[in-house]
């Protein structure tokens, strides 16, 4: 049976982590993957998790099962810091959510209820995006189309490139946004773009799917909010795949959520007991200790007062990594101008570097990013900034 069975290719980013954990060199430097690293190039596990998991440890009396969709406290919380407190959406309980296995778990929910539920036969997906996404839904058998999202003269936003290209997408088609922290650009709309952008929706139709991976990772959590937020008040149908991998540093933990807004809780119940169905022939029903971890600093004033400073903490570091790694290049006698990586938000930058440079810094220096050129900042440290940058300019 298994004789025929070509190779897959390996993950673009997460066979980046396979390669460079075989890598033997000393001086190795790892910007692929997008996780956190402290300024000792660790990634830790905030306190507020840490103190969480202890109570945890001690409270819970049973491995019972949970239901289908998750830690009921934990999809509650997560209505809350979507949406904000008391919103309207979350009041009138036509927003239903479903911890999953990650935002990755939740985009597959999303996918296959879009195809198996909605009348939407095309998905609009940024061109550059995250790699996972077309593959997420190809693998739905969903269509793809693309549209324009970088403009590599200015480093910006190609906001006429992307206005055009959205201009075809019709009534029931399904776009694709990210919510903050654009992944692998690191460029956000403005938020009169992001006005503009919820308007054409609502005229139009689209059906609005937001990745929201990275909140609190530009500006905070509530900023960070604002292009969704603005989709919410002109747009009654949503859905949308959120994370806390990164802003709660609990990867392998895989907490994600999905949620649908509807436009009543009718609809919202009917619509979601098909979740339920998708994730039952899926996984059946998620992992407990993640989603009541979170739930725990959720719930909890101090210990979330505590997560978010770690979380301010690690933004703040980030952002004084971008402006070093710009101030080094230069000093390293970079000839471009690389300005534009201070203005971009979250932990990618789209460096501008080529597939051929990128290739060239694995095989010389023992430096992996991804070949797009996209480059985690949050895995500069002090200790190889100096050598990063070195090298990189011997290969621009
Ligand atoms: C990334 O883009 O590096 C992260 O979202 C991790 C992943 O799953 O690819």
């Amino acid at each position: 049976f298994f004789e025929p069975i070509t190779a897959a290719p390996a993950d673009p980013i997460l066979g980046l982590g396979e390669a460079f954990k075989a890598e033997t060199r000393p001086e190795k430097v790892n910007l692929g993957i997008g996780i956190y690293k402290n300024a000792q190039g660790e990634t830790p596990i905030p306190q507020a998790v840490k103190t969480a998991e202890s109570r945890l440890l001690t409270e819970e009396k049973t491995k019972n099962y949970l239901t289908i969709d998750g830690v009921a406290a934990y999809n509650h919380a997560t209505q809350i810091l979507l949406f904000g407190e008391n919103h309207e959406i979350i009041t009138s309980h036509r927003a239903k959510t479903a911890q999953s296995l990650g935002g990755t778990g939740a985009l597959r929910i999303a996918a296959e209820f879009i195809k198996r539920q909605t009348q939407a036969q095309t998905v609009w997906i940024s061109s550059p995006t995250w790699p996972n996404h077309d593959a997420i839904f190809q693998a739905a058998g969903i269509q793809i189309r693309h549209y324009r999202y970088y403009d590599a003269a200015s480093h910006g936003l190609d906001w006429t490139g992307l206005t055009e290209d959205l201009s075809q997408a019709k009534q029931g088609d399904v776009v694709l946004l990210h919510g903050c922290c654009h992944n692998p650009t690191g460029i956000d709309p403005t938020p009169e773009q992001w006005d503009a952008l919820a308007q054409m929706s609502a005229q139009v139709g689209w059906l609005p799917l937001f990745d929201f991976a990275y909140q609190g990772f530009a500006r905070g959590l509530e900023e960070d909010a604002y292009g969704l937020r603005s989709f919410a008040k002109l747009n009654r149908e949503l859905l949308l795949a959120s994370s806390y991998s990164k802003n709660f540093g609990m990867y392998n933990e895989r907490v994600g959520a999905f949620t649908l807004v509807a436009d009543n809780e009718e609809v919202a119940n009917r619509a979601f007991s098909q979740v339920k169905s998708i994730i039952r022939t899926l996984y059946s029903n998620p992992a407990s200790h993640g989603g009541s971890t979170i739930a725990l600093i959720l719930q909890d004033a101090d210990l979330k007062a505590q997560w978010i400073a770690e979380l301010d903490e690690m933004r703040e570091r980030i952002h004084a990594m971008r402006q070093k790694f710009v101030a080094t290049l230069k000093a390293c006698g970079a000839k471009q101008d690389f300005d534009f990586i201070i203005q971009q938000n979250g932990m990618f930058s789209f460096s501008g570097l080529t597939a051929e440079q990128v290739d060239r810094l694995r095989d010389e220096f023992a430096i992996y990013a991804v070949r797009s050129g996209r480059i985690n900042v949050a895995g500069i440290t002090d200790d190889n900034i100096q050598y990063l940058c070195e090298s990189i300019v011997k290969v621009l």
